[in-house]
């Protein structure tokens, strides 16, 4: 068989195999991007926790305009731009974040944990 058509057959392979592995229909809890919740039974949203620790811990650096850190966390929007760095900058062992104190209390960070896992839910 000649190499093209091995290609050619690979790609119906291919185009099949995920056309079929697409849900029928999607999970009211899953967001847009294909994440699915790790922990669904905890409830920890944006609007009943996280608002709250950024409010206290980062928005003094991060509101936009003049203040020192990126971004701008005074909005849900705001803040899930970000989400991808937090396991590095704010929930690990070592964070850094908030920038010169010492990371968040385990607690906190375990919740944000949660939060981001679980496709960081608004509400
Ligand atoms: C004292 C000011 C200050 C505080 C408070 C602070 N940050 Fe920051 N943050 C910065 C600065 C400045 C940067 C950019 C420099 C850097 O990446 O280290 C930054 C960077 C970041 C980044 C990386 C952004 C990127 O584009 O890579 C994240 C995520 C972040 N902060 C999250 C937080 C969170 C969450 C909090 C609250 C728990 C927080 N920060 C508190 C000043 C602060």
């Amino acid at each position: 068989m000649k190499i093209y058509s091995k290609i050619l057959i690979a790609g119906f392979i291919l185009i099949y195999g995920c056309t079929n592995m697409a849900p029928e229909t999607i999970d009211v809890n899953q967001e847009q991007d294909g994440c699915t919740p790790q922990f669904p039974e905890m409830k920890v949203t944006y609007n009943n926790y996280v608002k709250n620790v950024i409010a206290r811990y980062c928005i003094n650096c991060h509101q936009g305009g003049n203040s020192s850190g990126p971004g701008n966390f005074t909005t849900y929007n705001g803040v899930r731009l970000y989400t991808d760095f937090f396991a590095l900058r704010v929930i690990q062992d070592r964070a850094d974040m908030p920038q010169g104190n010492a990371p968040l209390p385990k607690s906190v960070r375990d919740s944000l944990n949660i939060w981001i896992r679980n496709c960081s839910p608004e509400n």
